[in-house]
């Protein structure tokens, strides 16, 4: 459903009230002109037997038709502008996340409290879905790496450009639970129709127990022993163009890699996928496969060696 028909969102039912009324307004100035336009176009119509009468200016018409725009346009702004007010007011907050938008995924990091921090001591990051407590106001603190993007979800409302250099924000609050969809609305390069928002509402009173939840998986996904070869991963080009599902590496460019390990072979010439392979791969990918769009990076037999270690245990 669109946000207009069944906004699920106060920010989207407040935008769509107005729309209604600046909708009806613009049916009833659609029926005045067209219908005069049709109305006069066939009463005066050239015809045999009929002159067309002359004359200039009519007073009361053009008092008319000057007034009546302006009333209409200052009504539309004194409607406006106190929901504008309301859209754009982030006081009151029960819970801030701090939305990053990179091309072409945004990464999401959950407050800094207790409940939220992982074995690494940070709080939850998460970058394939952002979750949030339904009926609770969220202060949405954007931030660009890159470029300019948009977030937006239409029918929860709310919408503001993510800018290099300057921190915007924004508030969203959902009424009920369910997954709702939403985009990048600033064209951003070739992936900026993949950098989608996935918005999971849940019930406020699951809230906690999702909480602990993902963090756990977090930390299962994370483990101590392998944070240096994940920061190693984490820190070089992979990410520009391959996926780890959890990870801040969302680049859609190339092949996903979250179950590497458990794939038959490397880019369907290597196998089996195991260090040995891996690193041969990644050092010179030219010479095991002719004309494959993956780049030798460059990159020192110590960092390989990191992110190799990392990459198999990717299952
Ligand atoms: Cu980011 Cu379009």
């Amino acid at each position: 459903m669109s946000w207009v028909n069944d906004p699920q969102g106060p920010i989207a039912r407040e935008a769509a009230g107005l729309y209604w009324i600046f909708f009806a307004m613009a049916v009833v100035v659609l029926v005045i002109v067209d219908g005069g336009l049709i109305y006069a176009g066939f009463k005066f119509r050239e015809r045999a037997g009929h002159v067309a009468k002359q004359f200039h200016s009519h007073n009361l018409l053009e008092f008319a038709w000057t007034l009546i725009p302006t009333a209409m346009v200052l009504s539309m702004t004194a409607l406006a502008v106190p929901k504008l007010n309301f859209i754009n007011d982030t006081s009151n907050a029960e819970m801030t996340i701090h939305v990053k938008g990179q091309r072409w995924s945004w990464i999401y990091t959950y407050p800094d409290q207790p409940a939220f921090r992982t074995n690494e001591n940070k709080p939850l990051q998460t970058a394939e879905t952002l979750t949030i407590p339904a009926n609770t106001k969220i202060k949405i603190e954007l931030e660009a790496v890159d470029v300019i993007h948009s977030f937006a979800v239409p029918v929860i409302g709310g919408k503001k450009d993510a800018v290099p250099g300057r921190q915007t924000s924004l508030w969203i609050q959902a009424d009920r639970p369910g997954t709702y969809k939403g985009q990048c609305t600033e064209f951003c390069g070739a992936g900026h129709a993949d950098m989608l928002v996935n918005l999971v509402v849940v019930p406020k009173a699951e809230y906690a127990a999702w909480t602990r939840n993902a963090v756990a998986e977090y930390n299962r996904l994370n483990p101590p022993e392998l944070a240096r070869f994940r920061a190693t991963y984490l820190a070089n080009a992979c990410v520009g163009c391959h996926v780890v599902a959890g990870t801040t590496s969302q680049g859609k460019v190339g092949p996903d890699l979250s179950k590497i390990a458990s794939k038959p072979n490397i880019a369907g010439v290597l196998s089996p996928v195991n260090e040995a392979n891996l690193k041969r791969w990644i050092q010179n990918p030219q010479a095991v496969k002719p004309g494959t769009t993956m780049p030798a990076l460059g990159l020192s037999d110590a960092v390989v060696d990191d992110i190799v270690r990392y990459l198999v245990t990717l299952r």
